[in-house]
């Protein structure tokens, strides 16, 4: 009896499959065409994701999300921030934004990020004082309407707000930032008085992008020829070197054993020479098993609590950063996988649950016109096509690279078009165009067709969410290892 109920034990796990413990996705809607939420919330399920973080509190993701007992992380965008060091206006936010969805069948809120990366250097210290008293608002706001045991406010930070000396680039060196090292202070004995955790992003990918000298597989986590010893201690890849910098800044400023959340993890597949599918699923395929295997780093051994960057590719987001800023999604824009992937963390060769029911636009395309005769403002027409269509693929690196000047006008003209869900005055460009039923999608460049559904969303359009490379920390680590 006992053997054969083992039997159906081990039949049932293989059957249901695992599923990494605490893993989240960040779900951002920067996109001209998004799938509609529940489409979404129905890819999260089928695909077992658990946890969801948002960069807002937009009512209709939060209703899709309502009843789904998924956790959700929800968010205050950084231009709310100045606003909610009004504690009337912060007890509203929550009012309208948490406790609304406090209900059977609710929504499951588990956190309030309060801000978004909001002390990057290239914000200008515009968000420095007032992100604290945003975070006390909240929590109080939280607290007072009587929820705040089981929500929490953190603040999804930079992995720059803190650092190790150039003189000693370790992990058990770090720091915070000297400039900001009293607020940081402040802000961690806040939320260690609240349970709340600590809320980092860590990108290798942005160690590697603009440094060449970045030893890539230090990116990765499938071992480097010489690992950076600290205190005997071989560290083989970043993410393990900048996660343990923060708990060594974390134990500096007495507050060691605080929890840690990473909001955001990943790796793009567009856009620089670096960002790419092979790669993407070369990083997922090392951080998958390890947070599977509750791994953790040498200074925090055990689970982590991970959010992926990021569900679905956004083609409305800044490339202020960089072209690969729209590319990050583990799912295309129309909510297909890109690559193989498995959440159970067993490194099996299979892809994700893609997006059911979506509709497309007609299959048409719009294609440079072969018998134009004047071509003198063909350049200016295809710069036009790509201030309001995303070209981030024609670039080097990218998929759509090898394209000649006619294929690159097509491109350009098709994203417009198809941004413009296909009206026919969107495909003119002053005679240099036309419409075509024949896919002109060539070799590794997909000519797409968009999603059948238009931007009348009201999510915000201010949301700026931008990664940018400051990581002095990384860079540093670089050197070392190649030293
Ligand atoms: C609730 O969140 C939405 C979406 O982020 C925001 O636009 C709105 O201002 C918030 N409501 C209040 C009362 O602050
Ligand atoms: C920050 O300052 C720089 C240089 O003064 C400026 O170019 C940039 O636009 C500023 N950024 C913001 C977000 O204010
Ligand atoms: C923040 O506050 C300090 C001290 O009150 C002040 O000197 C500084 O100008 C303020 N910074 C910004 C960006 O408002
Ligand atoms: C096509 O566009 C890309 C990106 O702008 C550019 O690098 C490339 O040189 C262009 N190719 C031709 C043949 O004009
Ligand atoms: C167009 O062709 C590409 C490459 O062969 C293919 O991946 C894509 O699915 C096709 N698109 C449509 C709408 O048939
Ligand atoms: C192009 O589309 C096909 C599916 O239609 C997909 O398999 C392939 O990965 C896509 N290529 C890129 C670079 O997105």
């Amino acid at each position: 009896m006992s053997r054969v109920w083992i039997w159906v034990c081990l039949w049932v796990v293989g059957l249901v499959g695992g599923f990494v413990e605490g893993l989240g996705v960040n779900w951002g809607t920067m996109a001209t065409h998004k799938l509609p939420p529940n489409v979404v919330v129905q890819m999260l399920k089928d695909n077992g994701i658990q946890k969801v973080k948002l960069f807002d509190a937009d009512q209709s993701t939060m209703s899709a999300l309502a009843g789904s007992n998924i956790e959700v992380m929800v968010a205050i965008p950084n231009d709310q921030l100045a606003s909610m060091t009004n504690y009337n206006r912060a007890k509203q936010w929550v009012k309208r934004n948490i406790t609304r969805y406090n209900f059977n069948g609710g929504v499951n809120i588990k956190y309030v990020a309060v801000g978004n990366e909001p002390f990057l250097k290239s914000y200008n210290n515009s968000f420095l004082n007032i992100t604290l008293p945003a975070l006390q608002n909240i929590q109080n706001a939280l607290n007072e309407a009587n929820v705040g045991n089981s929500i929490k406010a953190t603040v999804p930070l930079n992995a720059d707000v803190y650092e190790s000396p150039q003189s000693n680039p370790v992990p058990s060196a770090g720091r915070f930032r000297s400039d900001i090292n009293d607020l940081m202070t402040q802000i961690v004995q806040f939320l260690h008085q609240n349970n709340a955790p600590f809320t980092v992003n860590i990108y290798p990918f942005l160690s590697l992008y603009g440094n060449d000298n970045f030893p890539i597989d230090y990116a990765f986590f499938d071992g480097v020829s010489t690992p950076v010893l600290n205190n005997n201690t071989p560290y083989t890849n970043v993410f393990d070197a900048n996660f343990d910098t923060l708990v060594s800044a974390l134990r500096a400023a007495g507050f060691g054993d605080m929890p840690i959340l990473v909001g955001e993890v990943g790796w793009p597949t567009e856009g620089d020479k670096n960002a790419n599918s092979n790669y993407a699923l070369r990083f997922y395929n090392g951080l998958l098993p390890r947070l599977a295997a509750g791994k953790g780093t040498p200074l925090r051994p055990g689970n982590i609590e991970v959010y992926l960057f990021g569900l679905i590719d956004e083609d409305a987001k800044s490339i202020a950063p960089g072209n690969f800023e729209r590319h990050w999604g583990i799912f295309r824009y129309d909510g297909q996988p890109k690559y193989a992937m498995d959440l159970s963390g067993q490194g099996q060769n299979k892809f994700l649950v893609p997006a059911q029911n979506v509709k497309y636009l007609p299959t048409k395309w719009c294609t440079f016109n072969p018998n134009a005769k004047d071509l003198s403002k063909l350049a200016d027409n295809i710069n036009y096509a790509c201030t309001f269509g995303d070209c981030t693929a024609l670039g080097y690196g990218s998929s759509c690279n090898g394209l000649d000047a006619n294929g690159n006008a097509s491109y350009a003209f098709n994203m417009y078009f198809q941004v413009h869900n296909q009206q026919d005055l969107s495909c003119n460009f002053q005679g240099l165009a036309m419409v075509t039923t024949q896919n002109i999608s060539q070799g590794t460049c997909n000519f797409t067709i968009q999603i059948a559904y238009s931007s009348s969303s009201s999510s915000s359009s201010s949301l700026v969410s931008s990664h940018i490379i400051a990581l002095s920390l990384l860079v540093a680590f670089a050197l070392l290892v190649l030293h």
